[in-house]
């Protein structure tokens, strides 16, 4: 399809570059206090533990901002999906990806004003921003009042507990970004994606 479509307005731009700058100062800043030791420090341990504090709480701001503005625009119906026949969508989109596309086959579910994601950047973005954006946002607030945590969840330390939480979140979501970025990057040009990211047209 070589129509042109409107499909990222302005507040999701906004919302997606602070959103993005700020993932990436959260990732750089967490990695630094997991491996400051009194020999490796890049940058010195009281400034990550604000930039991060800091981050992760214009970040948080920001995530209600993209719940709330999803809910009353028409931008939330893109995060919805029928359950039945969802795995086979699924599947199909994946095969394309893995196979098809090397082939040169016709994409499945090509974008379109109604249809702004294909089904499996639909599935990862809901479970991304619905699942694991909120745990870390929680998790991150509770660790910033470690008086609150109960002493032992589940037999081990409760500190430790949200701690890990919070460590594998960070780490699932690291790996999103790396796997959303290169999936970016299959579009009609390699920056095509980034370009309507920028402009809002696809
Ligand atoms: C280096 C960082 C990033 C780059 C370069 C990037 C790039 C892009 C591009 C080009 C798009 C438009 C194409 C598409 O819809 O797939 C997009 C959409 C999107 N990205 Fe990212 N992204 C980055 C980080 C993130 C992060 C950290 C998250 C969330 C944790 C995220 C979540 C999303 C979501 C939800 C959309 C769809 C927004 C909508 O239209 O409703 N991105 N990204």
């Amino acid at each position: 399809m070589n129509e042109k479509v409107y499909l990222y307005p302005v507040w999701v731009r906004l919302w997606h570059i602070f959103n993005a700058l700020l993932f990436l100062a959260l990732v750089f800043t967490g990695l630094t206090l997991q491996y400051t030791s009194k020999d490796f420090t890049i940058i010195p341990f009281n400034y990550s533990i604000s930039i991060h504090n800091y981050a992760g709480i214009i970040l948080s701001a920001f995530y209600v901002f993209f719940l709330t503005a999803n809910r009353w625009t028409g931008n939330g119906n893109y995060y919805q999906f029928p359950i039945k026949g969802m795995m086979e969508r699924v599947m199909k989109q994946f095969r394309y990806y893995s196979y098809g596309i090397f082939k040169k086959e016709k994409a499945p579910f090509p974008i379109t004003k109604k249809r702004k994601f294909n089904p499996l950047q639909k599935l990862s973005y809901v479970i991304i921003m619905y699942f694991f954006v909120p745990v870390i946002i929680i998790t991150g607030y509770i660790l910033l009042f470690p008086d609150l945590i109960p002493n032992r969840i589940f037999g081990m330390s409760g500190i430790h507990f949200i701690d890990l939480i919070h460590i594998i979140m960070g780490f699932v979501l690291s790996i999103f970004i790396i796997i959303h970025v290169y999936f970016c990057t299959i579009g009609k040009t390699p920056l095509s994606n980034f370009k309507s990211m920028i402009n809002g047209w696809h």
